[in-house]
C-alpha cells in the first residue's frame, strides 16, 4: 500500500463512524469536497470505475448516461471511449457536479460531456435515447431503486444496456457480501424489466460486482410488429 493509500485509509477509518459515510451518499460543503477528493483518488475506486467502463464496452459513437457520477472518474473514462458520442453525468450533489466538471473540463468544452445536477428520482433529460447506462456504488442509495431502474430503462434505446456496480464498503465486507450484492442487483434489474443478465467480478478487497442487463431489442414496438404481422392499413381516424 502506498503512503497516499495509507493516509486515505486512515482518514476513512477515523471518519466513517463519525458521520463520514453520509458524505459519500450526498457530499455537501467542504467536508463533501473531501469525500469527493477521496473517491477521485482512492486506487480501488478509480480501478472499480475504469473496470466498469470496460465491462460496459462503450463504442465511439455511443450516448451514455452515468447515474450518481460523483467526482467524475467514470465520466472521464466513458468520454475517453465515446469519442464521437455523448456522456451525460447525473448527481444530486452540487459539490460532486463541480468536481466532475473540473475533472472533465476539456470534454465538456468539446460538447462531449454534459453534467446535470438532479436526483435520479426526477430525471428529465432531453439527450436520449441512450445506448448505455452506468451506475457505480450508488443504486443502494436511491429511493425505490427498482422503480428508478425501470425509468432508466425507458431512457435507453431498444437493445440498450446497463451496468450496475457494487463494491460493498461496510466494515467486514467479504467476497460473500459482494456475491449477495450482485444477487440483489440482478433481482432489481430483472424486476425493472432488463433481460439477458450477466455478472462479472473484479478481484479487489472486497470484490467488485458488476451486473449487466439489456433492454429488449423489441421494446417500444407494437404487439403487431413484435409478432411479425403486417402493419394495419386502417387509417388512424377510422
Ligand atoms: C459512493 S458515491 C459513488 C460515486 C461514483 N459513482 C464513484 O464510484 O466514484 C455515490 C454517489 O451517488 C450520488 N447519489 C446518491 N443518491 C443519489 C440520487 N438519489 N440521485 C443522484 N445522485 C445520487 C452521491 O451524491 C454520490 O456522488
Amino acid at each position: 500500500m502506498t503512503i497516499k493509500e495509507r493516509v486515505l485509509l486512515g482518514i476513512l477509518q477515523w471518519w466513517g463512524p463519525r458521520g463520514g459515510v453520509a458524505q459519500f451518499h450526498r457530499p455537501t460543503g467542504a467536508v463533501g469536497h473531501i469525500a469527493g477528493w477521496i473517491m477521485g483518488r482512492r486506487s480501488s475506486n478509480v480501478a472499480r470505475n475504469r473496470w466498469a467502463v470496460r465491462v460496459l464496452d462503450v463504442q465511439p459513437t455511443d450516448r451514455v448516461i452515468e447515474l450518481g457520477c460523483g467526482p467524475g472518474v467514470a465520466v472521464a473514462a466513458l468520454a475517453g471511449r465515446a469519442t464521437d458520442g455523448l456522456v451525460v453525468g447525473v448527481d444530486h450533489s452540487p459539490v460532486m457536479i463541480r468536481q466532475a466538471g473540473r475533472r472533465n473540463r476539456a470534454a465538456i468544452r468539446a460538447g462531449r460531456v454534459r453534467l446535470v445536477h438532479t436526483p435520479v428520482e426526477s430525471l428529465s433529460l432531453g439527450d436520449g435515447p441512450f445506448d448505455a447506462a452506468l451506475a457505480v456504488n450508488t443504486v443502494g442509495m436511491w429511493p425505490d431503486p427498482t422503480a428508478r431502474l425501470r425509468e432508466i430503462g425507458r431512457l435507453l434505446r431498444p437493445g440498450g444496456r446497463i451496468a450496475v456496480v457494487s463494491q460493498p464498503r461496510c466494515p467486514g465486507a467479504t467476497a460473500a457480501t459482494s456475491e449477495a450484492a450482485a444477487g440483489e442487483l440482478a433481482a432489481q434489474l430483472t424486476e425493472a424489466g432488463f433481460a439477458d443478465l450477466r455478472t462479472e467480478m473484479l478481484a479487489l478487497d472486497p470484490p467488485v460486482a458488476c451486473v449487466v442487463g439489456h433492454v429488449s431489442p423489441l421494446s417500444g414496438r407494437s404487439s403487431d410488429e413484435v409478432q411479425g404481422a403486417e402493419p394495419s392499413t386502417t387509417p388512424d381516424h377510422a
